[in-house]
């Protein structure tokens, strides 16, 4: 199996050279556009890698899927859903038009930016920094990594230039959707997102919600099955933005992709992928990441429809 994840490596190397490195939060970048990698965790516990699997990355909006399945544990789904929608968008994702121009005014789906505001709103704590902990401990959980841990650098330069957030927070403050400190929420949207990874982590969490939930590692429940399948619902439906459509047609895995480069994709019952590659189209997914999981998903017929 390396060696077919090296030679689809290296048939695709030649897309890094398209698209570019997120720039509008600056210190991402830094990343090196020719770096590809990719790691696949499948049902067995086997572990698979090729290329840079321990370049780290930040997870960006692959923390979204996470948080939601946070969000969901913590509060009633009625509750839930009644702050945020089911519906893919079709608009970019820091989109904030259908903030004004949808009836209810409801941010369409929770991975979406205005969406993941929501959500990590719904994260329970006594205290910020209790709710911190328990987005972090979560995250390791899920990533089976106790070394998990927010990088500083991103999440300081992401706070500053993050003004485009900050006005989609106070929006959906005004509207409703979010209670509470908007810049206490917003600071712990910054840092679930500047969570550093690699792919052998977000393989991890694939392969997690992959297998409903419980961590093949040691039979831990981790989430609840229905959880685990709303989630996925959502990363097919609109884990890939504007791209989503297109996506489900060519490549057929519930998925969710970050600025910072990475793809995490679920294969139900079979395995988590992790692929890394910091070159973005303009809808904000890695081209040479993209073009990996089209092939591995024909290789291996891993299409779920
Ligand atoms: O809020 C933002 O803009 C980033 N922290 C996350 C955006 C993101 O990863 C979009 N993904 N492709």
């Amino acid at each position: 199996m390396e060696k077919t994840l090296k030679e689809i490596l290296n048939l695709n190397r030649k897309y890094t050279n398209y698209g570019q490195v997120a720039s509008y939060i600056p210190e991402l970048k830094n990343a090196k556009r020719d770096d590809l990698g990719i790691c696949i965790i499948d049902k067995d516990n086997n572990i698979y890698k090729a290329g840079n699997c321990d370049t780290k990355f930040t997870i960006q909006s692959i923390s979204k899927p996470i948080v939601l399945a946070m969000a969901l544990m913590d509060n009633d789904w009625s509750y839930v859903f009644s702050k945020v929608g089911m519906e893919p968008s079709g608009d970019p994702f820091n989109s904030i038009m259908k903030l004004e121009t949808n009836d209810s005014k409801k941010p369409s789906n929770p991975m979406i930016n205005a969406g993941a505001i929501v959500t990590t709103s719904l994260i329970k704590g006594a205290s910020v920094e209790e709710k911190e902990e328990r987005m972090l401990k979560f995250f390791r959980k899920l990533a089976n990594n106790d070394t998990l841990d927010i990088n500083y650098e991103v999440y300081k330069s992401e706070k500053t230039t993050g003004d485009r957030n900050r006005a989609m927070a106070y929006l959906l403050k005004n509207d409703g959707f979010v209670q509470g400190n908007v810049e206490e929420i917003l600071d712990l949207y910054f840092k679930q997102c500047s969570i550093e990874v690699d792919v052998v982590d977000l393989a991890r969490i694939g392969i997690n919600l992959a297998m409903y939930g419980v961590n093949i590692e040691n039979n831990e429940r981790l989430l609840s099955e229905r959880v685990s399948r709303m989630v996925k619902t959502f990363m097919i439906t609109c884990g890939m933005y504007d791209s989503s459509g297109e996506f489900a047609i060519k490549v057929g895995i519930p998925a969710k992709s970050g600025v910072g480069g990475g793809i995490m994709a679920s294969v139900p019952n079979s395995m988590g992928i992790g692929v890394y590659g910091p070159a973005l189209d303009k809808k904000g997914n890695s081209i040479a990441g993209v073009k990996v999981l089209e092939e591995l998903s024909h290789r291996y017929k891993l299409n779920i429809f």
